[in-house]
């Protein structure tokens, strides 16, 4: 079976994301396997838009625990209202983070990273499950389309 993303040449932002949702969510259709689709879906949005890192942490006992990923290796646990990833936990919000040094606590798994989106995870009771978390080597890469088209993608999917 080939498994390939088609992601148009020189799109827009907007239009790479109109582009790839649909084709993550046919990838990960039927597929029961909560890690398998978490690692499809971390590396399907690395290689739309080479995300310096983009990665899942569950929550497990009190702690994230680090999930699938693509990038460079990262801090396996945090705990509940730490770093940006502890904090959207806490208090169930999406965090943008446009520099990372004027976040207060935030955890530098990597000196490289800059900026940060992190989007908590919930199932279908509407209980928190863990966080998507988006890193990127410059300064405020994110921005309110990620936000929209990200939320918009898991919130219409059945991960959990
Ligand atoms: N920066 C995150 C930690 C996770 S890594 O960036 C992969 C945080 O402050 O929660």
């Amino acid at each position: 079976m080939s498994v390939s993303l088609f992601c148009p040449e020189g799109a827009s932002k907007e239009e790479k994301y109109q582009a790839l949702i649909p084709q993550i969510q046919s990838l990960i259709a039927g597929e029961p396997d909560l890690i398998a689709n978490l690692a499809n879906i971390a590396a399907a949005f690395k290689q739309a838009f080479d995300f310096f890192w983009i990665g899942f942490y569950l929550i497990q006992a009190n702690e994230l625990v680090l999930g699938p990923f693509q990038g460079p290796p990262a801090c396996t646990r945090i705990r509940y209202a730490q770093g940006v990833c502890g904090t959207a936990w806490k208090e169930r919000k999406i965090i943008r983070v446009p520099d990372v040094d004027q976040f207060p606590g935030h955890i530098a798994c990597n000196s490289a990273s800059r900026s940060e989106l992190v989007i908590p995870l919930y199932d279908q009771d509407g209980a928190i499950r863990g966080v998507l978390d988006i890193d990127s080597d410059e300064l405020d890469v994110f921005d309110a389309i990620d936000v929209h088209y990200l939320k918009f993608f898991f919130d219409h999917v059945d991960l959990f």
